[in-house]
């Protein structure tokens, strides 16, 4: 596992609640950074979260908002820099599937535009209006965004075209904003692959699952814990990286 000496530093991770993106800020804290984690306001699993790591003495924040809300993320920025003391790493995990089962490419009428309209608001609109409301915070001195796209960008598969565009756009906005916002702040992104007890898809049977991911190069499911390492690496190392995405699939994408 990689360290960082973080004291001083301060992040803001969304959608920390569960799965990698509270596997990364726990990763942040654990190395002494100050760490706000969004989640769904009312999200009770924010607040157990929370209790929990402040219980062993970190300096972690509940910050809820909903991403797909300008007015919320705005303010929730605001208040996560105020408690915070500055921002020097924003990562960008929040999305949704919108969908219980995974859609085939095939099937277009499941893709309504309501489905459109929601997919887009969390998982494309949603970073860079994170991104938007933290950029006149976020430190000249090494500041970092790492947003969390997918495998279902290049083709890996994922929950429906709806959702792998989007994350096809992050890979996009990535690029653009590392453009827009250097030199002063470096703009990357992860695109992982399967997600360990992610219980995203629920037509996925685990068994089948694991079987599957035997035939992975590296023959398991990921973990939120080894996509949190490759965010961390993006956020405190890496500093002559910038609109790059970073794959981390256990080999998925090599084929096989
Ligand atoms: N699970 C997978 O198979 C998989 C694969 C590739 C990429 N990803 C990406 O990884 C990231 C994390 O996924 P995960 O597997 O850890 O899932 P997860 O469900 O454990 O975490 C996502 C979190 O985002 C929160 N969230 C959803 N909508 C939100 C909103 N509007 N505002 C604020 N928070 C919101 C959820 O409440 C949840 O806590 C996502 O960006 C996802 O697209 C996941």
């Amino acid at each position: 596992m990689i360290s960082a000496d973080l004291q001083h530093k301060c992040a803001l991770v969304t959608g920390g609640a569960s799965g990698i993106g509270l596997a990364t800020a726990e990763m942040l804290a654990r190395n002494g950074a100050r760490v706000a984690i969004n989640d769904l306001p009312g999200s009770v699993k924010l607040d157990e979260e929370v209790s929990r790591l402040q219980a062993e003495g970190l300096h972690v924040y509940a910050a809820p908002a909903d991403m797909s809300n300008t007015a919320d993320v705005d303010r929730m920025v605001a208040e996560a820099v105020d408690v915070l003391g500055g921002l020097h790493i924003l990562v960008n995990n929040a999305a949704t599937p919108g969908t219980r089962n995974s859609i085939s490419a095939a099937d277009l009428e499941r893709q309504d535009d309501a489905f459109w309209q929601q997919l887009l608001g969390v998982n494309l609109v949603g970073p860079f209006r994170c991104i938007r409301a933290a950029q006149p915070y976020l430190s000249r001195d090494g500041g970092a965004v790492v947003n969390v796209a997918s495998t279902a960008a290049f083709g890996g598969g994922g929950s429906s075209t709806t959702y792998a565009s989007c994350k096809g756009g992050l890979v996009t906005m990535t690029r653009e904003l590392a453009k827009g916002l250097g030199p002063d702040i470096r703009v990357n992104a992860i695109a992982p692959g399967w997600v360990k007890m992610s219980g995203w898809d629920c037509s996925w049977d685990e068994a089948e699952a694991e079987e599957a991911a035997l035939k992975l190069p590296l023959q398991r499911i990921g973990e939120p814990q080894d996509y949190a390492e490759a965010i961390f690496y993006l956020c405190v190392a890496g500093h002559y990286i910038t609109g790059q995405t970073l794959i981390v699939d256990g080999g998925l994408m090599a084929g096989g």
